[in-house]
């Protein structure tokens, strides 16, 4: 019997997906995986026992990774399963940005009781009025699953898109529209764009990406949108923008002390997974990965460790070793297999950063003083007998 635990609400329709196998416990210290949203995981203690923690989402910067890489659980998020409600929420923020849409919402409210309500908006209307999207440029930094998608979309709007992302992954290649301009620097986009999104993770090389240098060599009256982490931009800088007339408007999905209630500032509640279709996809993503890795083994979209895949075990035994990815620590699981006389049948090790992961198929299963024989090398994490 495997046990999950969930910080947050995670969607039914992947809950249902664990099976009879599976058990929801409370205790986090019980758990062999936790499913997470938005809890902030920094200040927690891992036990033993964890295995896997799996974001319902795409940002992991509740995640402690690095912490959770050092103790040999994997962390894994869900690309792209929310990318769509993410997208639909920068076109709303464009199309709010464009014209006061909200100020002519709130005057329709005000006027409620106006018996003449119909005349006098043909009058106030004016003072709401704004531009298209259409034939503006659109600058989009972060190719990932949410930029490629709002590049693409923004050409059926009849925008002229850029988008920038060093990183590009070549399915995001593939995706994106051959309409995008794709750009070499980040410079180009503060350069010529009237609109400029952010979609990146946030990093040390990210945070605070959008800050007073970039923004003035922006373009007077751009419109900046950020639904992927308020830190990624120097909020300062943009109020800053905001006040001199630099900066249109600036549309976040991240309340905080700094934006809220500013003029120019059009702030939503971290709306943008916030859909049934978003939080039903984030959360099969998420118990499908765990229970890959889990019941075989498998890792696919984890943060921390690299993506390893054997399918399913036909072998006698399956092994998983955890390690750190230095030199000749592969070793550390060979020697002892050979001489217990267990042959390997089929293995895969990958490494990412400073860390590296093996399955092994083996013709037979494998006692424990063999087992503990691997653990014992000090280069070695975690091993776990999966079959
Ligand atoms: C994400 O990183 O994908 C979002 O923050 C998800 C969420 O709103 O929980």
């Amino acid at each position: 019997m495997y046990k999950y635990s969930c910080l947050n609400p995670i969607a039914q329709v992947g809950l249902d997906n664990f099976t009879t196998d599976y058990r929801q416990v409370d205790d986090v210290n019980d758990a062999d995986a936790i499913l997470v949203r938005s809890a902030g995981m920094h200040d927690m203690e891992f036990s033993d026992k964890l295995l896997a923690i799996a974001r319902a989402g795409a940002g992991v910067n509740n995640i402690p990774i690095d912490k959770c890489a050092e103790q040999g659980i994997v962390a894994f998020n869900t690309p792209g399963a929310n990318a769509n409600a993410v997208k639909e929420l920068v076109f709303a923020g464009m199309l709010l940005a464009s014209r006061d849409i909200i100020g002519g919402i709130r005057w329709c409210e005000d006027n409620a009781s106006d018996e003449n309500i119909a005349k006098a908006a043909e009058k106030a209307k004016k003072q709401f009025a704004g531009t298209e999207l259409a034939g503006k440029k659109l600058g989009v930094i972060g190719l990932g699953a949410i930029g490629v998608r709002v590049a693409n979309a923004a050409t059926n709007f009849g925008m002229e898109v850029y988008g920038y992302d060093p990183y590009i992954s070549v399915k995001a290649a593939w995706n994106l529209s051959r309409a995008v301009k794709h750009i070499g620097n980040a410079e180009d986009i503060y350069r010529n764009c009237d609109f400029i999104t952010i979609h990146v993770p946030l990093m040390d090389a990210t945070r605070k990406m959008i800050n007073r240098d970039a923004i003035h060599m922006m373009k007077r009256g751009v419109i900046i949108l950020n639904f992927a982490r308020d830190v990624l931009v120097d909020e300062e800088a943009v109020l800053n923008g905001l006040h001199s007339g630099k900066i249109r408007k600036y549309v976040t999905d991240f309340a905080n002390p700094t934006t809220v209630g500013q003029e120019g500032v059009i702030l939503t509640p971290h709306l943008g997974a916030s859909t049934e279709e978003a939080e039903d996809n984030c959360a099969v993503m998420a118990v499908d990965e765990i229970r890959d890795y889990i019941e075989n083994g498998n890792i696919k979209n984890s943060v921390n460790y690299p993506n390893c895949d054997l399918g399913e075990c036909h072998t006698a035994g399956r092994i998983a070793v955890i390690h750190k990815n230095k030199k000749g620590v592969i070793s550390a699981y060979t020697t002892p297999l050979g001489d217990a006389d267990i042959n390997i049948a089929d293995m895969s090790n990958k490494s990412k950063g400073d860390y590296a992961y093996a399955l092994l198929d083996l013709d037979s299963a494998v006692p424990d003083d063999v087992i503990k024989r691997i653990e014992e090398n000090p280069n070695v994490i975690k091993v776990r007998v999966i079959k």
